[in-house]
């Protein structure tokens, strides 16, 4: 009996190591990185209508208050989502991910930090039930974080 644990353990124990020392940057981590970062953006964009959708009247604030927590969660996930290989050089059908985004990645890199920032004002402006100044975060959210990445990292979205 005890040996076979042991057998057990050692062989749970290989398995372990061989999953933990996949190589960094192969390509099905790759792939996995970019579906994993358009879901991420699918859902900012759902969370911005519904958020849009609270200043028509069709949702609540409660929900809209939901979501604008849910958004702040996400850019802080966005830079790690994009590993150097993964534009549309090396994957033109799978991503729209520009090269310039490693060309100039410190650049790049601060736009989540500011999406962050615009997300924080939309979510004090839901909380405080002023639709105006909700419409004007969500267009700064827009503008300085969506907008401003996608305008010089992302190539058109028809290619
Ligand atoms: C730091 C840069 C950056 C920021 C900030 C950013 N995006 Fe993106 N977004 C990209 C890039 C690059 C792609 C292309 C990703 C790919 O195809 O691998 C993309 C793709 C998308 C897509 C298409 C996803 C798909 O299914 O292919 C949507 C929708 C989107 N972004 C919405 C948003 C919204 C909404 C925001 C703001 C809340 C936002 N993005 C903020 C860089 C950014």
């Amino acid at each position: 009996m005890r040996h076979w644990t042991g057998a057990g353990l050692v062989a749970s124990a290989i398995g372990i190591a061989l999953l933990a020392g996949a190589p960094g940057g192969g390509a099905q981590d790759q792939t996995g990185a970019i579906k994993e970062r358009q879901a991420l953006m699918k859902k900012q964009a759902e969370d911005l209508k519904v958020i849009q959708s609270y200043v028509t009247g069709e949702t609540s604030r409660e929900t809209a208050i939901a979501k604008a927590n849910e958004l702040l969660t996400l850019p802080p996930r966005i830079a790690g989502l994009f590993p150097p290989g993964t534009s549309n050089v090396e994957f033109p059908k799978a991503t729209h991910a520009k090269p310039e985004i490693w060309q100039q990645w410190d650049r790049f890199k601060q736009v989540p930090i500011a999406l962050g920032r615009a997300e924080q004002q939309l979510a004090e402006a839901v909380k405080s039930g002023r639709k105006q100044n909700v419409l004007d975060e969500l267009d700064n959210v827009g503008r300085t974080g969506c907008g401003a990445c996608h305008t010089y990292f992302r190539a058109p979205l028809k290619d």
